[in-house]
């Protein structure tokens, strides 16, 4: 097992140049299996949910060449199986696109029940309905989520949830049916437009993608032999903005589409922040103290709750009280009390959390809980007084590529050891 050792009292500085979304990779890999060819897919992240799909790509038949860290390319014309291995599906939340795109490709899959960070009940009624729509015959049970279908029949479908991951799977599944699916309520989320993209490169004819409503006409075959780039992550990106709030920092983002933060361009104005959008860059100076603000999680275009916990190691340290408010998950905030072990004063009751700013946070022994509480807490102690190490890298290696070179880069002191 590793750890990072981090001193802190750090004000980052410089500049960090974004790697391709993670939630975005994840379905596109998937979705290659729509496609009878060879596809190119680059500016990958190179993290381990990506390795993982590849080796499940794999296991089902496909051939995969690595280029170099950050790009494939995959061969699907000899897919062989749709049943993926359970042991792999579980251990991240992305498998769930496998239903997707093998019920478009196989009309028929079988998957283990998804993992990923636990953050609550994580159900996946949206998707299943959604299928069923389709018309296939889903079963699930003892850890296995089965599906098949004689032939898929576009449809409309309206999400009782805004669901990232049924809109993206439902997507994959209407991609090559028959007729018209209308997904109503879908999600809006940058790499769902990523994931449409994609597609329409392939030949889909995807319409509406980024607004609630999205129309996808069927189409009998998809191309081959396409290349295509993924989106800068709109989540690392904002990890590093609220890094240069957290540390009273100047750090100017690479590659990344500025647009795509503008709710938490304008939260961390409120806070003092400068902000400056110039192209494929963004640039975040904090001078003073973080002001206390309040902060509410929704769907895209609000404030993503995957940058709630980088958010709070901020308002841990802001001047004044501050509320967060996380809409969209049962249980995000086990973060809080590995901050209050260095010293923050954060009381937390289901879905919400109160952040009494104190002065500075102490560095101190403490364990990531999922992807995004880990990214959080090596904020936490870039910018706290003294040691912090930071134990159960797992999860955050799932999501981020080369974390500490990044933040090394801007200034941290920071190394992996083996614990
Ligand atoms: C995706 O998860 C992301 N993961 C999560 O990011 C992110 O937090 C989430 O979207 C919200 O943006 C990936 O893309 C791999 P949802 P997903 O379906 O698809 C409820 C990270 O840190 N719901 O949008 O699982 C659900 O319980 C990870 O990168 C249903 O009720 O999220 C939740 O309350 C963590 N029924 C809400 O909808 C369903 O069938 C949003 O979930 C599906 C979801």
């Amino acid at each position: 097992m590793e750890k990072l050792v981090i001193h802190g009292g750090t004000r980052l500085n410089g500049e960090v140049t974004i790697s391709g979304a993670k939630n975005s990779a994840v379905a596109i890999l998937p979705a290659t299996l729509l496609i009878d060819g060879i596809s190119t897919i680059n500016n990958l992240p190179n993290i381990s949910d990506v390795k993982i799909i590849c080796d499940i790509l794999k296991e089902l038949g496909a051939k995969i060449h690595w280029n170099n860290n950050n790009e494939i390319q995959i061969d699907t014309r000899n897919i062989t199986s749709w049943k993926a291995p359970t042991d792999m599906t579980s251990k991240f939340r992305a498998s769930y696109y496998l239903i997707g795109s093998l019920l478009g490709r196989c009309k028929s899959v079988e998957v283990g029940s998804p993992g990923g960070c636990k953050l609550g009940a994580r159900p996946i009624d949206q998707h299943i309905k959604g299928f069923e729509l389709l018309g296939a015959k889903v079963k699930t049970g003892s850890g296995i989520i089965s599906a098949t279908t004689d032939k898929l029949v576009g449809t409309s479908i309206y999400m009782d949830t805004v669901s990232v991951g049924a809109t993206i799977n439902l997507m994959l599944a209407a991609t090559l049916c028959e007729g018209t699916t209308n997904i109503e309520n879908a999600a809006k989320e940058p790499h769902i437009v990523d994931v449409a993209n994609f597609l329409n490169a392939a030949g889909a004819n995807i319409i509406g993608a980024g607004t609630d409503v999205i129309k996808i006409i069927g189409v009998p075959k998809l191309k081959a032999n396409i290349t295509y780039s993924v989106v800068p992550d709109q989540i690392e990106a904002g990890t590093f903005m609220l890094a240069s709030v957290a540390s009273k920092g100047d750090i100017t983002i690479k590659n990344c589409v500025p647009e795509h933060l503008d709710c938490l361009s304008a939260k961390i104005i409120e806070m003092g922040a400068n902000v400056e959008y110039n192209g494929d860059e963004l640039r975040v100076i904090m001078n003073s103290r973080p002001k206390a603000v309040n902060v509410n999680t929704l769907p895209y275009p609000g404030f993503p709750t995957d940058l709630q916990s980088q958010m709070g190691v901020a308002l841990s340290i802001a001047d004044g009280t501050s509320i967060i408010n996380e809409s969209i998950w049962e249980s995000r905030f086990q973060y809080t009390t590995e901050l209050n072990k260095m010293g923050a004063n954060i009381t937390s009751q289901g879905k919400t959390a109160i952040f009494q700013g104190v002065k500075s946070l102490t560095g101190a022994p403490v364990s990531a809980t999922d992807l995004r509480a880990g990214a959080a807490l090596i904020i936490a102690g870039i910018i706290a007084q003294g040691k912090t190490e930071v134990s159960n890298l797992i999860h955050i290696d799932r999501g981020y590529e080369n974390i500490e070179s990044k933040f090394k880069a801007l200034g941290a002191n920071i190394r992996r050891v083996k614990e």
